[in-house]
């Protein structure tokens, strides 16, 4: 979109806002609960839940930038290198690395483009994975637990002890 037409866009919706008296009631439930199939069937119960392994262990960029990022699989070799050689999924996963292959793991959240979403503010405030994610640590197939809607964010922005910013340009670009 040019500038001018969503800054316009903007200040259309500014106006709405203030006329209905600022009440975010933005789209309830997108993609709530969305559980795609994904190419291996990694579980998180048991790697985090059973195993006592860390999020950060392999979702290690979540602390110093915007992303969390998907863990490459020289990660995963670092235990599946021994570890239940002989399931026929880790099989996969030793084939795949061995020819320099990743996993097309199927994205789960996903924020509009025209939203700013930064890991690393929420997470050195002390914001948990699970206030966002849920308990990830019982989930044997990843399913998003929030709505991810703007009355969610803005909601939470809008604690008193958060002092979180919630002019517009903190999330819009
Ligand atoms: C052993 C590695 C490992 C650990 C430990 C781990 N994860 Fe993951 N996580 C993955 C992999 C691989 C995926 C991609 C496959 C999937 O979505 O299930 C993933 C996916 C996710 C997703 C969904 C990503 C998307 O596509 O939107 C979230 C959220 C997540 N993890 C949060 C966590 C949290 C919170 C913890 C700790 C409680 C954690 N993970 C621990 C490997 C790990
Ligand atoms: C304040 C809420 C919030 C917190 C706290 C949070 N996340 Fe997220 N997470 C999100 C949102 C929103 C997305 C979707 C981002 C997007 O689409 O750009 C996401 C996406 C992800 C993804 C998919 C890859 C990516 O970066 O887009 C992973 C993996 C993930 N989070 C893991 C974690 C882990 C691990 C923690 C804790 C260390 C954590 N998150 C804390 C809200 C949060
Ligand atoms: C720190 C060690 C460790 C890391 C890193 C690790 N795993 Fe595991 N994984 C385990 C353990 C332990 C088990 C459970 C073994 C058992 O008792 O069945 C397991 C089980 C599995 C299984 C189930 C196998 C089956 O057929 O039952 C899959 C699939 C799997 N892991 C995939 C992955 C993927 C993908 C990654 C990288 C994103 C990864 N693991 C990273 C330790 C690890
Ligand atoms: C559970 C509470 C909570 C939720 C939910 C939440 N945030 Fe935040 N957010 C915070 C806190 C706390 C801060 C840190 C404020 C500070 O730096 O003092 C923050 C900071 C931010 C920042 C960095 C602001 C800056 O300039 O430093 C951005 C960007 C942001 N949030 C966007 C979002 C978006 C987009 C969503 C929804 C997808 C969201 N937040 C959901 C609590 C939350
Ligand atoms: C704390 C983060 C945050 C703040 C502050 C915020 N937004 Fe949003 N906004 C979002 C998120 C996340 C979405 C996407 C989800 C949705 O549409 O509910 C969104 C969506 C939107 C949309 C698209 C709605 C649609 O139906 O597609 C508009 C327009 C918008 N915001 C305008 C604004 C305006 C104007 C302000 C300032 C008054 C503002 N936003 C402040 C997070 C924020």
């Amino acid at each position: 979109m040019h500038l001018a037409k969503k800054t316009s866009v903007l200040a259309l919706v500014v106006g709405v806002l203030f006329l209905t008296g600022c009440k975010f009631q933005y789209g309830i439930g997108y993609n709530q609960g969305y559980s795609p199939e994904q190419p291996i069937p990694f579980d998180h119960s048991i790697h985090v839940g059973q195993n006592g392994i860390q999020c950060q262990y392999c979702h290690n960029q979540v602390e110093r930038s915007n992303q969390a990022s998907i863990p490459a699989l020289s990660t995963c070799m670092n235990c599946h290198m021994l570890v239940r050689g002989d399931s026929p999924f880790v099989q996969k996963i030793q084939q795949a690395h061995a020819k320099g292959e990743s996993i097309q793991w199927v994205k789960v959240h996903m924020l509009p483009e025209h939203v700013k979403f930064s890991h690393s503010a929420h997470v050195q405030k002390g914001v948990n994975c699970q206030t966002c994610h849920g308990p990830i640590e019982t989930m044997q197939k990843v399913s998003q637990f929030s709505d991810l809607s703007m009355g969610w964010c803005v909601n939470c922005h809008r604690q008193p002890e958060n002092k979180a910013p919630l002019n517009c340009s903190t999330c819009h670009h």
